[in-house]
């Protein structure tokens, strides 16, 4: 197999940037996206230097405006001819309730609207490099979110871990209605937990500053990603869950099509996409 295109968004740190380690180690070309070139350069030098892989570029976009993701989509599709893999791995947990530059909750923003938007946006060209992947880092946490389509916004009240087990609920529905959609077309979408790895939004969640984050940590929080990314057994395996590079059953609420049917609805909306 010759080398293949992957876009990996939170690819400044943790897992995000093991993933790209990992992937530029493959001999793969790729594409780190970062909030800003500021913060995503020194990472991208640090992946070629610690795999010898020239290949490796960066794009920006603040998760925190759709307008920013629409602009980054456009840039993508302007400076790349293909992309086998795209890897929707940015995410954070504020610890008070934030908006985005759209006024939606921060949360809701980067973990479940942009790459909701930069997914739709880059599905023509993942058809046209079939096969290829959607690969959506979820967590185990996603048990225990819940989803309130009248109050997507968390207007009612706003705990920030059970914000972020909804949206990590959100990546699951979304996956499974996305491979639903894709059926047939050379592009398959999964999602996964990537197991609990000392990064920054761990330490977000556990509302503390941990022990120094790791690199041996965030390479074995990326197995699982590169697994469902590249392994060429998966190639036409699509609308699953994975943990520990395993088939495992997501919880009973993301299986749930109607609701999964209706997020797409509102999520499409909110972007200004068809539905
Ligand atoms: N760590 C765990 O134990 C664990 C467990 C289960 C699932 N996960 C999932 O794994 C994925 C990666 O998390 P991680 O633990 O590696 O976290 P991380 O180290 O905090 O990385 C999150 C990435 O998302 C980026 N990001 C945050 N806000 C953004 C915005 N507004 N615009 C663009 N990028 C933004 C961050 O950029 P900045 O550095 O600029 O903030 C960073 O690159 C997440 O989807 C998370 O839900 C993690």
């Amino acid at each position: 197999m010759g080398e293949r295109t992957y876009l990996v968004t939170g690819a400044n740190t943790g897992i995000g940037f093991a993933t790209a380690l990992g992937l530029a180690e493959q001999g793969q070309k790729v594409v780190m996206a970062a909030r800003n070139m500021t913060r995503g350069e020194p990472a991208r030098r640090e992946v070629i230097r610690m795999s010898g892989n020239e290949d490796v570029h960066l794009i920006a976009a603040d998760f925190g405006s759709l307008a920013d993701v629409r602009r980054m989509a456009d840039e993508f599709a302007r400076d790349y001819e293909r992309l086998e893999g795209l890897i929707n791995n940015a995410a954070v947990i504020p610890p008070t309730r934030q908006t985005s530059e759209d006024g939606f909750e921060l949360q809701f923003s980067v973990n479940h609207l942009a790459p909701f938007l930069l997914t739709n946006l880059l599905l023509d060209m993942l058809k046209a490099s079939a096969p290829a992947r959607v690969v959506n880092v979820s967590s185990d946490v996603h048990a225990g979110g819940r989803i309130d389509l009248d109050d997507l916004q968390s207007e009612a009240g706003y705990r920030p871990n059970r914000v972020y087990a909804s949206t990590k609920l959100m990546n699951v529905l979304f996956t499974f209605e996305l491979a639903r959609r894709l059926a047939g077309s050379g592009v398959t979408a999964n999602a996964l937990h990537p197991g609990v790895i000392n990064t920054q939004l761990y330490q977000a969640y556990m509302g503390r500053k941990a022990s120094p984050e790791d690199l041996a940590d965030w390479r074995r929080g990326a197995e699982t990603v590169l697994y469902v990314a590249t392994a060429p057994e998966l190639e036409q395996v699509t609308g699953l869950y994975f943990s520990n590079r395993r088939v495992v059953p997501p919880a009973e609420a993301a299986q749930e099509e109607r609701l999964a049917r209706e997020l797409w609805a509102r999520s499409a909306a909110l972007c200004g996409l068809a539905s």
